[in-house]
């Protein structure tokens, strides 16, 4: 269409639209008409971004103006529709305004009302466009500033959805990520590939590409799609790909095109810290875990007592139902809380015999060094705090503060349960090791003075549970 504003115009009388259209035609207005209601939706389903105006009459045989008023502005809110009368009553007028006409022109025309009433319509449209276009560019920037915020790989899938399928009413999107980088010269040949698998590439025919974006149209389950692609690069070169698609009846403007371009960086960006936080993280956590180990391995009879800690602290985690979070730090807890002991000197770890008191007092600051370890770790959250306290009584006679009952947090008290129950059913070199029952009766001896109750009573009903006891 080479007219840069259009107008269907509805009518079942020939002259009048031949009318119509020599008045549209004097301001290079492009003509499109419809003799009935039904023929202007079928007009409307396939070229709604082309028109910008509907005129319609309001008396006529098939469908009457004010019913395809209604299904218009249903369907197509945006649409400017002006009314077009013969018969002028205030009624009239205002029924029709009611349900969202733009406009009533009367009959027979008057060329100056009608170019004027015209202009005007196409004045406030251009007005509501470049409002919702300023909305979707706040939209997009407020988007982009929370992506920026967030290291949760999920977090920013949920923002993309809510975004892209949510407001821009895009019908799908796709990531991937390729495992090794790319030269521009193989990446051609993995979009290629990455078209085959997701969009049957075979039907596929590129129409416009660039370093920036490939865009075509393709075929699924009968329908037509549009697709966009959006390389994404990183200093190394190609390293993903993201591709939006959506009914290629939509017509999506240059200047949506441009901010998905903008957007599609900021996701990459969002990506890529999340991903570089991620490997971060598990090269930490790997560090930290062969350290743990390292320190079980110190001492023959404590191998494997971290990973028991980890897995009797869950046992309690999920017998009380603590959020999936909490029980995600307390499985660091459980793996790291002896972490400290890497700083006191071996043979006091590795003493077959009791301690002297001068030795204990070495080994109670196991629990400081394993705090000023881990603190600087930013994703173990409370966890360093839960190390620091794995040693205190609710009576408070514990170390190394004394902290009493309601003082040491629930992270602490949980370790503290797990702990003394796998260091008294494992065997040690001055004593063997007790049944569970027996370390149970212990536990419940101590209920309330050096553990707390609440947590003592899980963690029995958790062992009858799984038949420990
Ligand atoms: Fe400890």
């Amino acid at each position: 269409m080479e007219n840069d504003v259009n107008i269907l115009v509805v009518d079942d009388e020939d002259y009048i639209r031949d009318s119509i259209k020599l008045i549209l035609e004097e301001e290079k207005y492009g003509f499109i008409e419809a003799e009935d209601g039904f023929k202007a939706l079928d007009i409307l389903e396939k070229r709604k971004d082309e028109i910008d105006i509907v005129m319609t009459d309001l008396k006529m045989p098939e469908m009457d103006g004010i019913t395809l008023l209604k299904i218009i502005k249903e369907r197509y809110p945006d649409m400017t529709v002006i009314i077009i009368t013969g018969y002028p009553s205030l009624e009239t007028a205002i029924e029709t305004l009611q349900i969202g006409a733009d406009d009533y022109i009367t009959k027979p025309f008057n060329v100056n009302d009608v170019h004027s009433k015209l202009k005007r319509a196409l004045e406030s449209k251009k007005l509501k466009r470049e409002v919702a276009l300023l909305t979707d560019i706040v939209s997009i920037y407020e988007s982009a500033r929370f992506l920026s915020s967030t290291l949760s790989q999920e977090e920013i899938l949920l923002e993309i959805t809510k975004k892209l399928i949510g407001e821009f009413g895009l019908d799908g999107f796709y990531i991937k990520l390729f495992t090794r980088k790319l030269t521009l010269h193989n990446a051609e040949q993995e979009l290629i590939n990455f078209l085959d698998d997701e969009f049957y590439a075979k039907r596929v025919l590129i129409l416009f590409g660039s370093a920036r974006e490939y865009e075509f149209k393709t075929v699924c389950n009968g329908k037509n799609y549009s697709v966009i692609i959006f390389p994404m690069y990183s200093k190394d070169g190609l390293w993903g790909i993201f591709a939006i698609y959506y009914d290629s009846k939509k017509k999506l403007s240059n200047i949506k095109k441009e901010m998905l371009n903008i957007y599609s960086g900021q996701i990459s960006l969002a990506l890529q810290n999340s991903l570089s936080f991620l490997d971060l993280s598990d090269g930490y956590m790997q560090t930290i875990v062969s350290l743990s180990n390292a320190v079980d391995a110190k001492d023959s009879y404590t191998r494997g007592h971290s990973e028991n800690v980890k897995r009797y602290s869950m046992m309690i985690v999920d017998e009380i139902g603590f959020p999936s979070e909490f029980g995600k730090y307390m499985t660091y807890a459980g793996l790291l809380h002896d972490i400290g002991k890497i700083g006191v000197d071996t043979y006091i770890i590795v003493k077959p015999d009791r301690l002297s008191p001068e030795e204990f007092v070495e080994m109670k600051k196991h629990p400081v060094y394993g705090k000023e370890i881990l603190e600087p770790i930013k994703f173990l959250g409370d966890v360093p705090y839960y190390v620091l306290f794995h040693h205190e009584k609710v009576d408070g006679t514990g170390y190394p503060y004394g902290l009493k009952d309601k003082e040491i947090p629930i992270g602490a008290k949980i370790l503290s349960v797990a702990d003394s129950y796998d260091a008294m059913t494992t065997d040690r070199s001055y004593r063997p090791r007790r049944t569970p029952l027996e370390a149970i009766e212990e536990l419940d001896r101590c209920s309330g003075t050096q553990f707390d109750r609440e947590i003592v009573s899980a963690f029995k009903s958790a062992l009858k549970k799984s038949k420990v006891i």
